[in-house]
């Protein structure tokens, strides 16, 4: 019942033109009615973010999302198919309903079907009111570490929110980073953005072999320095004492070295990232070492945000 009220309020919340965070399977999304300037241009104002970049729109269902693009081609539709709902979000042609708010002026426009419970039925429920779409960066401040628990999200935006905005608990995210970004506006998938879906994945269900090469489109995750905890972070170096360690359990601790985080898979290393990056934070630690995992494709979306995130701008 409480669930149910909940769920009720969010969708009421977002109608009303107000910011509600909420659990995806990735990371917490800091969401606002997509078809409302003013209430997009709040997600921008809280985050600090540059209004030319675009924001993904999330809907519950297949239907809704073609409302929101045009030209849809073969394989996008094998790939909605075969991940959706789920970590996954793809960029077309926009249609007229994805305003230059959304897209930051471009002509594509990026949805998301999340695979979350409480997400879909806050979508589902915000759609029956007559909704279209949510539009949801994640729930951190601009270039900062994504949240995968509410409390993370209380604690980056407490501060900047009305009393009519919500943060919706859903626990800790399933994934830990952030849907993988697929480009479906040419000949063959172009990803964007690593995440759990992975280029096997993404050959395995439409025959194609995706490029991996940056686009011209503009993503803030694919900026150099993002992910960005506060402590100074390096990767891939020796730790000595007083430094903290990010590793794969099987990467023993040095005498000294402060444990942050020992995931005994990459799929933990994904979930435990962004909060063992904030706890390292909160902790008094000079520096922080990460040893990036290799060996299968999801290291590949890990790499990637420990990457950026140890490219502070200084
Ligand atoms: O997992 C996720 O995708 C999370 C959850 C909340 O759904 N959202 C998320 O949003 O990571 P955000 O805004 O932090 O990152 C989305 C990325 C941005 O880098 C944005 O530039 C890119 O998606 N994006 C959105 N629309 C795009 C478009 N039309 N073309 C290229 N990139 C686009
Ligand atoms: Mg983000």
């Amino acid at each position: 019942m409480e669930i149910i009220r909940e769920i009720e309020r969010a969708a009421r919340a977002l109608l009303d033109g107000n910011l509600v965070a909420f659990p995806t399977e990735t990371v917490y999304g800091l969401g606002a009615d997509a078809t409302n300037a003013l209430a997009v241009a709040k997600i921008y104002k809280v985050k600090g973010r540059p209004q030319d970049h675009p924001v993904i729109v999330h809907v519950s269902d297949f239907d809704v999302f073609q409302e929101w693009v045009t030209e849809i081609p073969d394989y996008c539709i094998k790939l909605a198919k075969d991940f959706w709902p789920g970590p996954m979000t793809l960029v077309l042609k926009r249609s007229p309903l994805a305003a230059d708010f959304i897209t930051g002026g471009q002509d594509s426009v990026g949805v998301r079907i999340p695979g979350n419970e409480t997400a879909l039925h806050i979508l589902r429920r915000f759609e029956a009111m007559g909704g279209r779409g949510v539009a949801a960066p994640s729930a951190n401040r601009f270039g900062k570490v994504s949240p995968t628990t509410s409390q993370a999200v209380l604690d980056e935006f407490q501060d900047f929110f009305d009393s009519q905005d919500l943060v919706v608990d859903g626990g800790d995210c399933e994934v830990g980073l952030e849907s993988t970004i697929i480009d479906c506006t040419g000949e063959v998938p172009k990803i964007l953005r690593y995440g759990a879906i992975t280029p096997s994945m993404i050959y395995e269900s439409t025959n194609l072999q995706p490029l991996e090469t940056e686009s011209s489109i503009r993503v803030s995750g694919s900026l150099k320095s993002h992910y960005a905890p506060n402590v100074e972070l390096v990767l891939n170096q020796q730790p000595v004492a007083g430094d903290g360690l990010i590793a794969l359990a099987e990467v023993p601790t040095p005498e000294g070295v402060i444990r942050v985080a020992a995931p005994a898979s990459t799929v933990e290393f994904g979930q435990q990232l962004y909060s063992a990056l904030r706890k390292a934070d909160q902790l008094s630690i000079r520096r922080l070492v990460a040893i990036t995992p290799d060996g299968d494709e999801l290291s590949l979306a890990i790499s990637d945000r420990l990457t950026r995130a140890s490219n502070r701008a200084k």
